[in-house]
């Protein structure tokens, strides 16, 4: 189906159709907390709701529009919370359901909007209903909520997890059960109609509880291609995420739930916002995950996953307004989360990893850390002044890295051990962020405990440390987002200008001239007045790795 008729399928409810047209969320900044990793309040080492709530004035000063909460649900923690044994419940380390109301309303009232992250592709082992399947049996109704296949010695197929190894995990009884992601996380069958049921009433429980957006986790996972068929992955492609023939990706059985979903939300009145997570290329096809009668947004991880140069950069840009603009959905924009390599250290690797396999033993890294920050930062201002939807990541508005040099002993990614060592994993991207320099840890909770080490460059990053000091990571992003709002940067058309050389990129949004330098050498800077700069910024020219933003 061609994308204009995507555009043109029928909609079901108009009313919440043209709401998504005036949406909140098509011009907001999300700011993503990786809940065990933001703030500590009670000294066990693990980030948690009561400690969100005392940073909310941080977050209201930053200048963002919403967060956007990682999962805090009762879980084992076998995937950071990302195999959820309750959907209904938080977990214990995080929590209370007390406390989430406690955040969300202190949020509200400092005009901060509140997503959460829902699960829908997998529970946890140790979810209510995966007990009932083992203690059933094999061929027991109670197994049809998931995946499990009667065994021979070898696994039903041939698919692989995403954390490597067979997707397949056998039980003593014989059975096997799928689990794209770690054994402790089997797929949900989304054939069945108690699963379809069951999510349709944990949107329910959190939409009354007053949450402001869902993010889908594993979006484009839920179907599986009938009769699961052997698939061998391109080698060349890295991460199965990104294989776009995949039997377990993408499938079309998946825009039936999503359509059902923005009727579950319009439940709840016109603004509440349903965002997925799905790895899906090209963008012309994620842009069906964002057609008017389905999700609000999408994460655009094509763009993510452009490196730092200028030609790449303008072509994405052209191709995600193109995509999600024929669907009249919002483009959205992200450089880091909790998934990915830090972008103020993935921007200076050479050469950049693949997607999906991440650092590890052998990488080789940039050796000027310097450049990744400078990189990072003009790389966020060229983000921040798009017209659509961005995310950020916490931490990256202190200019944190990735942390490399993580004992072994600490990690907890089951890609590390499921790798044999070989890739770090997201550990790195995850470790609890510097507040206070001269605290024990920096901040993060009132003993010093961390549930990852933090790295002794740490407290040099830390909010204090950077706050209202010219010229910090911090303070540029704070006039980032101050400028970017007075400039409605976010609601501007974006139209592109000749460029003083192939290595920058200049384009005009309202009355603001942005351009970046992505190369090495300064370039000529545009007539006008610079309102925003990455980095210093001579009278006539623009270093290199430097992005402006210029008023006329
Ligand atoms: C995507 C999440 O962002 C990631 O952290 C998690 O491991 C997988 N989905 C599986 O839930």
């Amino acid at each position: 189906m061609s994308l204009v008729e995507l555009a043109a399928e029928p909609a079901r409810d108009t009313t919440a159709h043209r709401a998504n047209q005036t949406s909140w969320s098509r011009d907001a900044v999300i700011y993503q907390i990786y809940v065990r990793s933001f703030a500590d309040s009670d000294g066990d080492g693990v980030g948690d709701l009561a400690g969100i709530t005392s940073r909310l004035d941080y977050l209201a000063s930053l200048g963002v529009d919403a967060i956007w909460l990682t999962p805090f649900y009762r879980s084992p923690m076998a995937d950071g919370g990302y195999d959820v044994a309750d959907y209904r419940d938080i977990d214990p380390a995080l929590g209370t359901l007390r406390d989430f109301d406690a955040m969300l309303a202190q949020a509200h009232a400092r005009g901060l909007r509140v997503i959460i992250d829902v699960v829908p592709n997998h529970a946890s082992s140790a979810h209510r209903w995966f007990a009932e399947a083992l203690a059933a049996g094999p061929g027991s109704p109670q197994r049809q909520r998931f995946h499990f296949r009667t065994g021979g010695e070898t696994p039903p197929n041939n698919w692989q997890s995403i954390f490597r190894g067979s997707a397949w995990t056998r039980l003593p009884d014989g059975d096997w059960y799928l689990h794209l992601f770690a054994p402790e996380q089997p797929d949900l069958n989304w054939e069945h109609p108690d699963v379809r049921a069951e999510f349709a009433e944990v949107l329910r429980f959190w939409l009354d509880r007053g949450v402001d957006g869902i993010r889908i986790d594993v979006a484009h996972g839920l179907v599986k291609k009938e009769g699961l068929p052997d698939w061998t992955p391109d080698p060349s492609l890295g991460m199965s995420d990104h294989q776009d023939d995949a039997p377990y990706w993408a499938q079309p059985g998946v825009h039936p739930i999503y359509r059902d979903w923005h009727q579950v939300l319009a439940e709840f009145g016109p603004d509440r916002v349903l965002i997925g997570e799905a790895w899906v290329e090209p963008l012309s096809k994620l842009a069906e995950w964002v057609r008017p009668d389905e999700m609000q947004q999408t994460f655009n991880f094509t763009f993510l996953e452009t490196p730092w140069d200028a030609a790449a950069l303008h072509k994405v840009v052209d191709d995600s307004l193109a995509a999600f603009g024929a669907v009249r959905a919002p483009s959205t924009w992200v450089l880091s989360n909790h998934d990915v390599i830090r972008h103020a250290t993935r921007l200076a690797l050479t050469p950049p990893p693949p997607q999906g396999e991440g650092l590890g033993p052998t990488s080789q890294l940039y050796p000027d850390d310097l450049v990744g920050q400078r990189r990072a930062r003009a790389a966020s201002a060229f983000m921040l002044a798009l017209p659509g939807s961005a995310y950020l990541y916490q931490g990256e508005e202190l200019g944190l890295p990735e942390v490399i040099d993580l004992p072994d002993s600490a990690r907890q990614d089951p890609t590390f051990f499921r790798t044999g060592g070989k890739n770090y994993g997201r550990d790195g991207a995850r470790v609890p962020i510097p507040w206070d320099v001269a605290s024990p840890s920096a901040g993060f909770g009132p003993t010093g405990a961390s549930w990852l080490p933090q790295p002794h460059t740490w407290p040099g990053y830390a909010r204090d440390a950077q706050l209202g000091i010219p010229g910090s990571t911090l303070e540029f992003y704070r006039e980032a987002l101050a400028a970017r709002r007075t400039h409605h940067l976010a609601r501007n058309e974006l139209v592109w200008q000749p460029s003083p050389d192939p290595a920058a990129l200049v384009f005009r949004s309202g009355a603001v001239t942005v351009i970046a330098n992505t190369g090495a050498t300064p370039v000529a800077l545009p007539a006008g007045r610079v309102v925003l700069a990455s980095g210093a910024v001579g009278a006539d020219r623009l270093p290199g790795d430097t992005t402006a933003w210029l008023v006329d």
